[in-house]
């Protein structure tokens, strides 16, 4: 399984590159207005610099709703860098926009996916990436992990390419039932993927083998 960061952070994202676990970066127009991003000079900026910190594939998303501007924008994003992914969200125009940039090769995550249905329809549309969102259906009192099994059986029924990539983590619980149905990605804010580290019997060990350590020199 891969994991992603979700976030626009430079901070945090260098900190997940350091680690040596990271395999790309998701990102969304309210995590890049958090960060204070704004103006499409400082947008493509700072996913220039993403690109430059993290290695594997870094999500971008449009910021239009219409399939003219949608594949302009994500014509320029996609040339900043090789590892830019064009994030198209759920919508019809949206569909079209996915069948034209897998024409032409450019990579392509759709978002926005809260059924069964959007998934299918994506991945018929050639997406490389569809991201379900778990923690906002787990929100409303829907179980997300239900969507992720959902496509996971039919994107196995056919053999589509498109990869799972499971957003809107809320917790380590969520990436760990991911890794069991067997989605391809998490994308994860880091506090989740850091308290996959933890465990007191592991600090009570340590903190033993660390007493002993110090009589043995
Ligand atoms: C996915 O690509 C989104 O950026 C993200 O995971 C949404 O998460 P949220 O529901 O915590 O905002």
């Amino acid at each position: 399984m891969k994991f992603f960061i979700d976030t626009a952070n430079l901070d945090q994202i260098r900190e997940a590159q350091d680690l040596g676990i990271l395999d790309g970066v998701t990102t969304n127009p309210s995590l890049m207005a958090k960060e204070g991003i704004s103006g499409k000079e400082a947008i493509l900026n700072h996913y220039k610099t993403i690109c430059e910190i993290a290695d594997g594939d870094i999500s971008a998303e449009v910021l239009s709703t219409t399939y003219e501007e949608m594949i302009k924008e994500g014509d320029e994003l996609a040339a900043i860098h090789p590892n830019i992914v064009v994030k198209i969200p759920m919508i019809k125009d949206g569909i079209k926009a996915l069948k034209y940039f897998s024409n032409k090769g450019i990579k392509t995550n759709c978002t926005l996916i809260f059924s069964a249905g959007q998934a299918l329809l994506a991945a018929k549309a050639g997406a490389n990436y569809v991201s379900p969102f778990l923690g906002r259906l787990d929100d409303i009192s829907v179980d997300g992990m239900n969507l992720i099994e959902e496509i996971r059986i039919i994107f196995d029924n056919y053999m589509f390419e498109t990869e799972i990539l499971a957003a809107s983590i809320r917790s380590p619980m969520h990436i760990i039932n991911c890794a069991k149905i067997g989605a391809d990605v998490i994308t994860s804010p880091l506090d989740s993927i850091l308290n996959l580290l933890n465990h007191p019997l592991t600090d009570k060990g340590l903190a033993q083998f660390v007493a002993d350590a110090k009589k043995m020199s």
